[in-house]
């Protein structure tokens, strides 16, 4: 069977309601006027979370997925101003982004944190898209595929035992120097990495592994996002900057449906 195609939104803290209901309608008037509104794979927003309960509204009826950015690893308590899964679950979220390298970075979680809360959105019904990457500095030092491989290692004593669960992973590779800053990797480098990840997702997992979807995020615009998207092990994109605006995010859309 073949792996379906994801597009993800991460709106990251962009958007108060007002705006984030334009940017949905945006979206789904283009969607709509597509093939007759069909999506060939699947299409993902994460807004803020206090504008999902909006979003979700909007959503409704549409092929279009709902996602937390983050989430705790906690299932309930005394965690001030956390979110947990069975929050994101309760207004309409499927999906939870875990790990993004902002959060890696500013918030210091490390691995282990990063595979608890991987863990807790399975717990809680959800898909965790759980990032990877590794910093310049790394990349500089030959060290990509080792800090990618680590960070990996530490998720497999964590994943659920049922393939069910384990197929619906996704893996988002993030290069960091790449996020936000307009410089995209070299598709050699983005292949590189995604065959890496691939093949110690199947080495570790088996047939599951292989059926792990692995996107790639990092100033993917329109501009590059069909060569991107033809790589190999390139099952679709993670969109930051481009997805607040809906002609952009729409035309990424557009280039991962042209892998069919
Ligand atoms: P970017 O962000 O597309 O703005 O580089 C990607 C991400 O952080 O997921």
């Amino acid at each position: 069977m073949a792996r379906r195609t994801l597009v993800v939104g991460n709106w990251k803290m962009n958007g108060l309601i007002e705006t984030a209901r334009e940017l949905v309608d945006g979206i789904l008037t283009g969607l709509s006027t597509r093939a007759g509104g069909a999506i060939a794979g699947e299409v993902v927003l994460c807004p803020p979370a206090t504008a999902l309960h909006a979003v979700n509204q909007r959503l409704e009826g549409s092929p279009v997925q709902l996602g937390g950015q983050d989430l705790s690893e906690h299932e309930s308590g005394a965690h001030t101003g956390e979110i947990c899964g069975a929050m994101l679950r309760n207004v309409g979220c499927r999906y939870v982004i875990v790990g993004h390298s902002e959060r890696r970075a500013a918030w210091g979680e490390n691995d282990e944190r990063v595979a608890r809360k991987m863990a807790a959105a399975f717990r809680d019904g959800l898909q965790p898209i759980v990032c990877v990457g590794e910093t310049l500095a790394e990349r500089d030092r030959g060290a990509a595929l080792e800090v990618v491989g680590a960070q990996l290692e530490a998720l497999y004593p964590w994943l659920p035992a049922q393939s069910i669960h384990r197929q619906a992973l996704v893996v988002a590779y993030e290069p960091v120097w790449a996020i936000g800053t307009g410089r995209h990797a070299e598709s050699g480098q983005i292949q590189e990495v995604h065959a890496f990840i691939r093949q110690s997702l199947s080495a570790r997992l088996g047939e599951d592994g292989r059926m792990i979807r692995i996107v790639y995020g990092g100033s993917v615009k329109p501009s590059n996002a069909e060569a991107i998207f033809a790589l190999e092990d390139v099952d679709g994109g993670l969109i930051g900057g481009a997805a607040l605006d809906s002609a952009d995010f729409l035309a990424i859309i557009d280039a991962v449906s042209e892998k069919f």
